[in-house]
Protein backbone atom coordinates (compact mmCIF):
# COMPACT_ATOMS: atom_id res chain seq x y z
CA UNK A 1 0.00 0.00 0.00
CA UNK A 2 1.16 3.42 -0.94
CA UNK A 3 0.82 6.03 1.72
CA UNK A 4 3.47 8.40 0.65
CA UNK A 5 1.38 11.14 0.13
CA UNK A 6 -1.04 11.21 3.57
CA UNK A 7 -0.14 13.84 6.11
CA UNK A 8 -1.98 12.68 9.31
CA UNK A 9 -2.94 15.12 12.10
CA UNK A 10 -5.13 14.04 15.36
CA UNK A 11 -5.71 15.46 18.25
CA UNK A 12 -8.32 16.38 20.58
CA UNK A 13 -11.54 18.31 19.90
CA UNK A 14 -11.39 21.93 19.36
CA UNK A 15 -7.54 21.79 19.26
CA UNK A 16 -7.63 23.44 15.84
CA UNK A 17 -7.21 20.57 13.70
CA UNK A 18 -9.91 21.20 11.02
CA UNK A 19 -8.53 24.46 10.63
CA UNK A 20 -4.82 23.74 10.14
CA UNK A 21 -5.88 20.64 7.91
CA UNK A 22 -7.83 22.67 5.31
CA UNK A 23 -5.49 25.63 4.97
CA UNK A 24 -2.70 22.90 4.75
CA UNK A 25 -4.50 21.05 1.93
CA UNK A 26 -5.22 24.35 0.00
CA UNK A 27 -1.53 25.48 0.26
CA UNK A 28 -0.25 22.23 -1.02
CA UNK A 29 -2.97 21.45 -3.65
CA UNK A 30 -3.95 18.54 -1.86
CA UNK A 31 -7.18 16.98 -0.89
CA UNK A 32 -8.44 17.93 2.79
CA UNK A 33 -10.51 14.69 4.02
CA UNK A 34 -12.11 15.59 7.58
CA UNK A 35 -12.69 11.97 9.04
CA UNK A 36 -14.36 13.38 12.21
CA UNK A 37 -17.65 14.54 9.53
CA UNK A 38 -17.39 10.68 8.80
CA UNK A 39 -18.36 9.71 12.45
CA UNK A 40 -20.69 12.72 12.47
CA UNK A 41 -22.82 12.15 9.62
CA UNK A 42 -23.31 8.26 11.06
CA UNK A 43 -24.43 9.77 14.20
CA UNK A 44 -26.93 11.84 12.40
CA UNK A 45 -28.64 8.84 10.56
CA UNK A 46 -28.79 7.16 13.72
CA UNK A 47 -30.23 10.51 15.32
CA UNK A 48 -32.21 10.87 12.55
CA UNK A 49 -33.67 7.13 12.65
CA UNK A 50 -34.64 7.70 16.14
CA UNK A 51 -33.16 4.92 17.79
CA UNK A 52 -31.08 5.61 21.06
CA UNK A 53 -27.83 6.36 20.65
CA UNK A 54 -26.56 4.30 22.97
CA UNK A 55 -27.81 1.04 22.46
CA UNK A 56 -25.07 -0.25 20.67
CA UNK A 57 -26.92 -3.23 18.57
CA UNK A 58 -29.93 -0.33 17.49
CA UNK A 59 -27.15 1.82 16.40
CA UNK A 60 -25.20 -1.05 13.93
CA UNK A 61 -29.00 -1.94 12.74
CA UNK A 62 -29.06 1.68 11.47
CA UNK A 63 -25.44 2.19 10.86
CA UNK A 64 -25.11 -1.41 9.02
CA UNK A 65 -27.89 -0.55 6.47
CA UNK A 66 -27.16 3.28 5.53
CA UNK A 67 -26.15 4.56 2.19
CA UNK A 68 -23.24 6.27 3.40
CA UNK A 69 -20.79 7.72 0.93
CA UNK A 70 -17.88 10.21 1.28
CA UNK A 71 -17.25 12.29 -2.12
CA UNK A 72 -14.14 14.22 -3.03
CA UNK A 73 -15.71 17.92 -4.08
CA UNK A 74 -13.67 21.14 -4.21
CA UNK A 75 -10.65 19.26 -2.99
CA UNK A 76 -12.43 18.69 0.40
CA UNK A 77 -14.58 15.13 1.14
CA UNK A 78 -17.96 15.77 1.71
CA UNK A 79 -20.10 13.02 3.56
CA UNK A 80 -23.24 11.69 2.79
CA UNK A 81 -26.61 10.02 3.52
CA UNK A 82 -28.57 8.42 0.72
CA UNK A 83 -26.84 10.73 -1.76
CA UNK A 84 -28.05 13.89 0.38
CA UNK A 85 -24.95 16.75 1.92
CA UNK A 86 -25.45 16.67 5.26
CA UNK A 87 -22.49 18.61 6.40
CA UNK A 88 -24.43 21.14 7.53
CA UNK A 89 -25.79 19.76 10.02
CA UNK A 90 -23.18 17.64 11.43
CA UNK A 91 -22.61 20.41 14.40
CA UNK A 92 -25.27 20.53 15.76
CA UNK A 93 -25.28 20.22 19.66
CA UNK A 94 -27.82 16.68 19.55
CA UNK A 95 -24.54 15.09 16.88
CA UNK A 96 -22.02 16.67 19.43
CA UNK A 97 -23.75 14.79 22.62
CA UNK A 98 -24.07 11.19 20.70
CA UNK A 99 -20.96 11.28 18.10
CA UNK A 100 -18.44 9.68 21.12
CA UNK A 101 -20.92 6.89 21.44
CA UNK A 102 -21.61 6.19 17.77
CA UNK A 103 -17.44 6.33 16.88
CA UNK A 104 -16.73 4.09 20.06
CA UNK A 105 -18.52 0.94 18.42
CA UNK A 106 -15.42 -1.46 16.24
CA UNK A 107 -17.81 -2.22 12.78
CA UNK A 108 -18.83 1.32 12.76
CA UNK A 109 -15.17 2.63 12.60
CA UNK A 110 -14.20 -0.38 10.50
CA UNK A 111 -16.61 0.68 7.92
CA UNK A 112 -15.06 4.35 7.85
CA UNK A 113 -11.68 3.04 8.03
CA UNK A 114 -12.16 1.22 4.77
CA UNK A 115 -13.27 4.28 3.13
CA UNK A 116 -10.82 6.77 4.74
CA UNK A 117 -7.82 4.40 3.61
CA UNK A 118 -9.34 4.05 -0.01
CA UNK A 119 -9.57 7.94 -0.37
CA UNK A 120 -5.60 8.08 1.46
CA UNK A 121 -4.77 5.67 -1.55
CA UNK A 122 -5.95 7.37 -4.27
CA UNK A 123 -4.95 10.69 -3.45
CA UNK A 124 -2.86 13.01 -1.59
CA UNK A 125 -4.18 13.99 1.47
CA UNK A 126 -4.20 15.98 4.60
CA UNK A 127 -6.32 13.63 7.14
CA UNK A 128 -7.43 15.18 9.73
CA UNK A 129 -9.32 13.01 12.84
CA UNK A 130 -8.12 10.98 15.97
CA UNK A 131 -6.79 7.89 14.88
CA UNK A 132 -5.45 8.80 11.69
CA UNK A 133 -1.70 8.71 12.24
CA UNK A 134 -2.00 5.61 14.93
CA UNK A 135 -4.12 3.42 13.54
CA UNK A 136 -5.71 4.38 9.74
CA UNK A 137 -2.26 5.24 8.25
CA UNK A 138 0.50 4.23 10.82
CA UNK A 139 3.07 4.62 8.11
CA UNK A 140 1.99 7.67 7.04
CA UNK A 141 5.78 9.84 6.91
CA UNK A 142 3.74 12.87 8.22
CA UNK A 143 2.37 12.81 11.42
CA UNK A 144 0.98 15.92 13.72
CA UNK A 145 -0.55 15.91 16.64
CA UNK A 146 -2.02 19.33 17.43
CA UNK A 147 -3.25 19.81 21.21
CA UNK A 148 -3.78 23.26 23.10
CA UNK A 149 -5.36 23.24 26.76
CA UNK A 150 -9.23 21.87 28.32
CA UNK A 151 -9.33 25.77 28.75
CA UNK A 152 -8.70 27.06 25.61
CA UNK A 153 -10.81 24.38 23.53
CA UNK A 154 -13.81 24.73 25.38
CA UNK A 155 -13.10 28.49 25.11
CA UNK A 156 -12.60 28.22 20.95
CA UNK A 157 -15.95 25.80 20.66
CA UNK A 158 -17.30 28.50 22.73
CA UNK A 159 -16.64 31.56 20.53
CA UNK A 160 -17.79 29.60 17.72
CA UNK A 161 -21.01 29.60 19.51
CA UNK A 162 -21.58 25.70 20.12
CA UNK A 163 -23.16 23.50 22.91
CA UNK A 164 -20.53 21.07 22.99
CA UNK A 165 -18.35 18.95 26.00
CA UNK A 166 -15.09 18.80 25.01
CA UNK A 167 -14.11 17.18 27.60
CA UNK A 168 -16.75 13.98 28.26
CA UNK A 169 -16.01 13.23 24.28
CA UNK A 170 -11.86 13.48 25.71
CA UNK A 171 -12.61 10.88 27.94
CA UNK A 172 -14.39 8.88 25.91
CA UNK A 173 -12.41 8.95 22.72
CA UNK A 174 -9.31 8.76 24.96
CA UNK A 175 -10.71 5.34 26.80
CA UNK A 176 -12.53 3.17 23.62
CA UNK A 177 -10.78 0.12 23.27
CA UNK A 178 -10.79 0.15 19.68
CA UNK A 179 -8.35 2.86 18.13
CA UNK A 180 -8.28 5.72 20.64
CA UNK A 181 -7.03 8.97 20.61
CA UNK A 182 -3.43 8.56 21.32
CA UNK A 183 -0.09 10.18 20.01
CA UNK A 184 1.65 8.13 17.79
CA UNK A 185 5.12 7.63 18.78
CA UNK A 186 6.67 9.61 15.79
CA UNK A 187 3.98 12.22 15.77
CA UNK A 188 4.90 15.91 15.96
CA UNK A 189 3.04 17.84 19.00
CA UNK A 190 2.15 20.75 18.75
CA UNK A 191 0.60 22.57 21.63
CA UNK A 192 -1.10 25.45 20.36
CA UNK A 193 -2.65 27.12 23.23
CA UNK A 194 -1.02 30.08 22.92
CA UNK A 195 -0.75 30.02 19.12
CA UNK A 196 -2.67 31.58 16.25
CA UNK A 197 -3.89 29.36 13.76
CA UNK A 198 -1.43 30.89 11.37
CA UNK A 199 1.28 29.61 13.78
CA UNK A 200 0.24 26.13 13.59
CA UNK A 201 0.08 25.99 9.96
CA UNK A 202 3.53 27.38 9.27
CA UNK A 203 4.96 25.45 11.86
CA UNK A 204 4.14 22.43 9.74
CA UNK A 205 4.85 23.80 6.44
CA UNK A 206 8.30 24.26 8.01
CA UNK A 207 8.61 20.81 8.99
CA UNK A 208 7.34 19.36 5.97
CA UNK A 209 9.71 21.42 4.36
CA UNK A 210 12.66 20.29 6.82
CA UNK A 211 11.39 16.51 5.48
CA UNK A 212 12.20 17.54 2.06
CA UNK A 213 8.30 17.16 0.99
CA UNK A 214 8.12 20.82 -0.14
CA UNK A 215 11.18 23.42 -0.57
CA UNK A 216 11.98 25.02 2.58
CA UNK A 217 10.90 28.76 2.34
O1 LIG B 1 -13.93 18.82 15.41
P1 LIG B 1 -13.88 18.01 16.69
O2 LIG B 1 -12.47 17.75 17.11
O3 LIG B 1 -14.71 18.56 17.76
O4 LIG B 1 -14.52 16.60 16.37
P2 LIG B 1 -14.45 15.78 15.05
O5 LIG B 1 -13.06 15.68 14.54
O6 LIG B 1 -15.49 16.27 14.12
O7 LIG B 1 -14.85 14.33 15.57
C1 LIG B 1 -16.11 14.08 16.15
C2 LIG B 1 -16.04 12.76 16.90
O8 LIG B 1 -15.83 11.70 15.95
C3 LIG B 1 -14.90 12.63 17.90
O9 LIG B 1 -15.24 13.15 19.17
C4 LIG B 1 -14.70 11.11 17.93
O10 LIG B 1 -15.64 10.48 18.77
C5 LIG B 1 -15.02 10.70 16.50
N1 LIG B 1 -13.83 10.52 15.66
C6 LIG B 1 -13.13 9.34 15.79
O11 LIG B 1 -13.46 8.52 16.65
N2 LIG B 1 -12.09 9.07 14.95
C7 LIG B 1 -11.73 9.95 14.02
N3 LIG B 1 -10.72 9.64 13.18
C8 LIG B 1 -12.41 11.18 13.89
C9 LIG B 1 -13.44 11.45 14.75
O1 LIG C 1 -11.10 20.57 14.20
P1 LIG C 1 -10.99 20.98 15.64
O2 LIG C 1 -12.23 20.67 16.41
O3 LIG C 1 -9.77 20.43 16.30
O4 LIG C 1 -10.81 22.56 15.71
P2 LIG C 1 -11.25 23.70 14.67
O5 LIG C 1 -12.68 23.53 14.35
O6 LIG C 1 -10.27 23.75 13.54
O7 LIG C 1 -10.98 25.00 15.54
C1 LIG C 1 -11.88 25.42 16.54
C2 LIG C 1 -11.89 26.93 16.59
O8 LIG C 1 -10.66 27.39 17.17
C3 LIG C 1 -12.00 27.62 15.22
O9 LIG C 1 -12.87 28.73 15.35
C4 LIG C 1 -10.59 28.08 14.94
O10 LIG C 1 -10.52 29.24 14.14
C5 LIG C 1 -10.08 28.38 16.35
N1 LIG C 1 -8.63 28.27 16.48
C6 LIG C 1 -7.94 29.24 17.16
O11 LIG C 1 -8.55 30.17 17.64
N2 LIG C 1 -6.58 29.17 17.31
C7 LIG C 1 -5.88 28.14 16.81
N3 LIG C 1 -4.56 28.07 16.97
C8 LIG C 1 -6.59 27.12 16.13
C9 LIG C 1 -7.97 27.21 15.99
Amino acid sequence: MSVLKVIAIDGPAASGKSSAARSLAEKLGWIYVNTGNMYRAATLAVIRSGVDYENEPEVLRITATMNFDCCIENNKSVARINGENVESELNSESVNRAVSFVARIPDVRNKLVALQREIGQKYSVVMEGRDIGTHVFPDAPYKFYIDASEEVRANRRGLQGQEDSVRERDRMDSTRKTAPLAIADDAMVIDSSDMTLDEVVDTVMKTLGLNGLIPAS
